[in-house]
């Protein structure tokens, strides 16, 4: 009696202790890519907001750091600093393969982001000649069609008795799609120079992409990896790919 009742407590307990929107995968599952892939899709609408119970941030609006530029287009001189940015899109990610090594602890993705819209503060230096002209005020942008590969490489970690899985810093790759910038206010609104400077950073948008890309690549990596190791700390390896 007193063994059963134990038992029961144990069972509930397991049963309680990995909520439903988590699907796991059998490790002896010979399609154990497809079903991680299914559970990242179950799991895609908490990843927008995140999920505060497991203390999971979320993956919209994904913040970057600072981006600085100082480079420019041939024959002008640029520094331009850029803050505050907020990319929204990110969790429309589509997986197009995925490769697992449940031995070796290795998820590899290849993702397709479809559209990232943007929004920041720059400040802005540019010299043209014996011009020198200087700008603050909004950025705006849209990337698409964004091709990503990720590789998430874990290690198994013992706290007491139980085993866990915890991430080391992705490796991210993006290759940019296409691309369109806007910037505001350029030059106080002067009705001239501000529609021909972002002609130019259009024209030269790939200067920019060069800049951006290795910050996006950073921090989705960044809050991929926290995601991942919110979910992989609290609860035992055993529980997540029985
Ligand atoms: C996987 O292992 C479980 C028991 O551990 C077994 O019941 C199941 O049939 C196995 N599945 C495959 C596909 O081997
Ligand atoms: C920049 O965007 C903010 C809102 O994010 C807006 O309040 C402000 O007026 C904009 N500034 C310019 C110069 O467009
Ligand atoms: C992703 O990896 C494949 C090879 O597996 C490669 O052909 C492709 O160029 C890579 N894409 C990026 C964005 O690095």
């Amino acid at each position: 009696m007193f063994t059963a009742t134990v038992l029961l407590v144990a069972l509930r307990f397991v049963a309680a202790d990995i909520p439903p929107y988590i699907k796991v995968c059998q490790r002896n599952d010979t399609n154990v890519n497809k079903c991680i892939m299914n559970s990242i899709e179950e799991l895609r609408p908490k990843m927008i907001n995140g999920i505060p119970e497991l203390d999971v941030p979320g993956l919209e609006p994904l913040s970057l750091g600072q981006i600085a530029l100082a480079r420019g287009p041939q024959g002008a001189k640029l520094t331009a600093v850029v803050n505050d940015v907020k990319v929204r899109g990110p969790s429309n990610f589509i997986i197009e393969e995925l490769t697992s090594d449940l031995d070796k602890n290795r998820f590899d993705f290849k993702l397709l982001l479809p559209k990232l819209d943007f929004n920041g503060k720059y400040k802005m230096d540019i010299q043209v000649l014996l011009l020198r002209l200087q700008g603050r005020g909004n950025i705006t942008g849209t990337f698409k069609d964004y091709a990503c590969n990720v590789t998430m490489k874990g290690h198994k970690e013992m706290r007491g008795e139980d085993e866990y899985l915890q991430f080391d810093p992705l490796k991210v790759k993006l290759r940019v799609g296409q691309s369109s910038i806007y910037l505001t206010n350029l030059f106080d609104g002067d009705p001239v120079l501000g529609p021909a400077t972002n002609r130019v950073i259009n024209e030269n948008s790939q200067v920019f992409l060069q800049e951006i890309s290795p910050v996006l690549e950073r921090s989705l990596g960044e809050l991929f990896r926290e995601m991942a190791n919110k979910i992989t700390s609290k609860f035992t390896y055993k529980e997540l790919f029985p």
